[in-house]
C-alpha cells in the first residue's frame, strides 16, 4: 500500500498480544504504547488490569476530530487493501469488509475510552523522538505500525533517534512489523539494531503468531544486556 501520510488507524488488544507475543508477565509490568493512535490496546488492556500509557501526537486532538480523521483516511485505506489484496494473508480476516469492520470496532472502543487532550495520564500527546518520560519509566515499550512500516516517511536518522529514545524510557522495546507498507523488508532495520548494539543492548528478531502483511510476521526486541 502507498499512503501519502502516517494515518490514524487502530488495532485491538488481541492483535497487539499476538504481534508482540505478550505474556502475562509482560502485561503485569508498566507498558508504553508508542504511536498507539486510535488502537483499543490501552482501553482493553486497562480493563484487564494492565498499566498502560499511550503516547501519540493525535492525542492533542479532541475525540470528534480524531473520529473525523479516521473517516477521512478510511477510503484511501480501503482502496489500497482492495488494490493489493495479494499482499495480505487472509486467515485472521475473511476479506476487506470484515477487516475494516474489525478495525472500526477497535477504533470505536478507543473513542469511548479517550477523554480528550490532557484529560487522562493514560493518553499523552507527544511524538518520537522526544518523549515526556523519565529514564527507565517503563518495563516495556511497544511500537506497532509506525517504525519500519513508514520507512518511506521516516528516514534512517528518524529511526535511529526513535530507537535511542525508546531505549531511554523503557527497559525493553518491541517493534512490529519489520516490513514497510509495501511489505518490503525495511531498509532501516540494520541501523536500529546497530543503535541498540552501540547502546549496550541485545537485539533479537522473533517470529510471532500474527501475519497480515505477507512476510510481516517478525518483531524486533531491544533488550537489556544479558
Ligand atoms: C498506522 S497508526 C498505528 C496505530 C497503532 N499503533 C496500531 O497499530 O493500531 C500510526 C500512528 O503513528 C502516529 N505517529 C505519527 N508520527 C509519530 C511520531 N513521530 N511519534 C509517535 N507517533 C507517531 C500517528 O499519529 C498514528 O496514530
Amino acid at each position: 500500500m502507498q499512503l501519502r501520510d502516517i494515518v490514524p488507524w487502530g488495532r485491538s488488544f488481541g492483535e497487539y498480544r499476538a504481534m508482540f507475543a505478550l505474556t502475562g508477565a509482560d502485561l503485569s509490568g508498566r507498558i508504553l504504547g508508542c504511536a498507539d493512535g486510535p488502537a483499543s490496546f490501552n482501553a482493553e488492556a486497562t480493563a484487564r488490569g494492565a498499566d498502560v500509557v499511550s503516547v501519540d501526537p493525535i492525542y492533542a486532538l479532541a475525540a470528534e476530530d480524531i473520529e473525523r480523521r479516521i473517516a477521512a483516511v478510511r477510503p484511501e485505506i480501503e482502496a489500497g487493501l482492495h488494490a493489493h489484496r495479494e499482499r495480505f494473508v487472509w486467515t485472521h480476516f475473511d476479506g476487506v469488509d470484515e477487516l475494516v469492520a474489525a478495525r472500526l470496532d477497535s477504533m470505536a472502543r478507543f473513542l469511548l475510552d479517550y477523554p480528550g487532550p490532557g484529560a487522562s495520564p493514560r493518553y499523552r500527546a507527544a511524538r518520537l523522538p522526544d518523549l515526556p518520560f523519565s529514564d527507565g519509566a517503563f518495563d516495556l515499550a511497544l511500537v506497532s505500525h509506525l517504525l519500519f512500516s513508514y520507512s518511506d516517511h521516516l528516514d534512517a536518522n528518524a529511526h535511529r533517534r526513535a530507537a535511542a529514545e525508546l531505549m531511554r524510557v523503557a527497559r525493553e522495546v518491541r517493534i512490529f512489523p519489520l516490513v514497510d507498507l509495501q511489505a518490503r523488508p525495511s531498509p532501516h532495520l540494520e541501523l536500529v539494531c546497530a543503535t541498540a548494539d552501540a547502546a549496550g543492548r541485545q537485539h533479537r528478531i522473533d517470529p510471532v503468531d500474527y501475519e497480515f502483511q505477507r512476510g510481516g510476521n517478525r518483531m524486533l526486541r531491544l533488550m537489556p544486556p544479558a
